[in-house]
């Protein structure tokens, strides 16, 4: 990429933007979730919210909302695709880059969006964690 041109999306992100998978459409009591983690980045106010459905001990399901801009939209439907079917345990590990390697590389002064769905997750993961102790 040359200089001046970091703030190019891939297609991929375009893709992902304009056809965010499984975002969560209208009310929250549409889709039934085992637990649910908010975030909020500290970098530029935005919000998380993911909520996720947990059948012996993998995600079988999961949707999310955000009041993010469009590389924190596109990173959470790609965290999305990644993230569905696999144990919490795989879940957990899923990092930053994977989501970046994943969307083919998001401009480099959008990276830390990649980070609020991420975060949602996580804190979702530890909610179901800690109610079925
Ligand atoms: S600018 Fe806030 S999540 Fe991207």
């Amino acid at each position: 990429m040359q200089e001046g041109q970091d703030w190019v999306y891939s297609d991929v992100v375009k893709d992902h933007f304009l056809h965010p998978r499984n975002y969560l459409m209208g009310d929250e009591s549409k889709f039934p979730y085992d637990a649910m983690g908010i975030v909020g980045n500290p970098i530029c106010g935005d919000q998380m919210k993911m909520f996720i459905q947990v059948k012996d001990n993998k995600i079988v399901d999961l949707r999310w909302k955000t009041y993010g801009c469009a590389s924190a939209i596109a990173s959470t439907s790609a965290l999305s695709e990644i993230a569905k079917g696999k144990t919490l345990e795989d879940a957990l590990k899923i990092s930053a880059k994977d989501i970046d390697d994943y969307l083919g590389n998001l401009p480099k002064h959008k990276f830390h969006c990649s980070i609020l769905g991420h975060d949602a997750l996580k804190a979702a993961i530890e909610e179901y964690k800690s109610k079925n102790k």
